[in-house]
């Protein structure tokens, strides 16, 4: 049985660490080597059993509307060249997924995002994937399968996690809970950017996430936290307290594409992986 069927994709924020080239084009389309970020992360989805993308958008955003789409006069002009093959992926991605959007008039947050996308996800427990967040398998499941198998034995709300040099944490959501199986934690506590003597762990929370569908109901109440916006952190730290979040340390390796050097980072590694193919 599949529990997860639909994926959101919170892809409304303005990308500021890339301009000038987001000031009129998306951050997530933006590429490593020929293929935009939010295409790698559709492909994530549907490996983890997710056929309906919900995508987060706001204004300046219609070229992810496009890209998932027919371009017939692009389709007409490279049909039967040696180009043609260049469009398989993302053809094969339009004829297995559906995509439904909606936008975020205002940038109040990841929070916000989420519950934006509410109208497109409904009553039940959905992935979340941050397309800026780059996860490349070693060898097996892609990171969102693993959690989506992970769901399946917990039915709660699922983040992933990885150690980070104390120096980071006050980048990202940083947990600490008790470990229950091999990599597997129950979150007691979760605390969004804290500074290295407030965080409780390096366990920093990544771009992935399964939700239980009640997130929506926490998130309409959930006053603005860290930075004014309304944080998933502080949404996900009221189901923690009655134990219904897990950590999961993934097997994969994550690189983060929203910075300039995890960008360089990840165009280097795979450009070497294609070259040695
Ligand atoms: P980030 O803070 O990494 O993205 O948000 P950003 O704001 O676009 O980037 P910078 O810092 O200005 O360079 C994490 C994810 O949440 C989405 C973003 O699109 C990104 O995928 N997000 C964030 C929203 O969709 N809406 C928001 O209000 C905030």
């Amino acid at each position: 049985m599949n529990y997860i069927n639909k994926c959101l994709f919170p892809a409304a924020g303005y990308g500021t660490r890339f301009l000038p080239a987001t000031k009129a084009m998306p951050k997530e389309m933006l590429p490593i080597l020929t293929k935009p970020l939010i295409q790698y992360g559709v492909e994530e989805a549907l490996s983890a059993g997710c056929q309906t993308m919900a995508i987060v958008t706001g204004r300046g955003k219609r070229s992810i509307e496009d890209h998932f789409d027919i371009s017939y006069e692009l389709e007409h002009q490279i049909k039967g060249t040696d180009k043609e093959f260049l469009l398989n992926e993302v053809r094969s991605l339009i004829t297995q997924c559906t995509f439904s959007y909606t936008r975020q008039n205002e940038m109040k947050g990841l929070g916000h995002a989420i519950l934006t996308g509410e109208t497109l996800i409904g009553n039940e427990p959905f992935a979340v994937i941050l397309a800026d967040d780059l996860c490349a398998n070693i060898g097996g499941d892609s990171v969102l399968a693993q959690m989506v198998k992970l769901y399946a034995k917990h039915k709660c709300s699922i983040v992933a996690i990885e150690e980070v040099p104390m120096s980071e944490v006050d980048k990202y959501g940083v947990i600490a809970g008790e470990m229950i199986s091999q990599d597997v934690y129950r979150v007691s506590t979760m605390i969004e950017k804290p500074s290295a003597s407030e965080a409780p762990s390096n366990l920093a929370v990544i771009g992935r996430y399964i939700l239980t569908p009640d997130i929506f109901d926490i998130l309409r109440v959930t006053p603005p936290g860290k930075k004014g916006e309304i944080q998933i952190t502080d949404a996900l730290m009221e189901q923690a307290k009655n134990g219904r979040v897990i950590a999961y340390k993934f097997q994969g390796k994550r690189y983060d594409c929203g910075s300039i050097d995890g960008f360089v980072e990840a165009t280097n590694a795979f450009f070497a992986a294609k070259s040695s193919k």
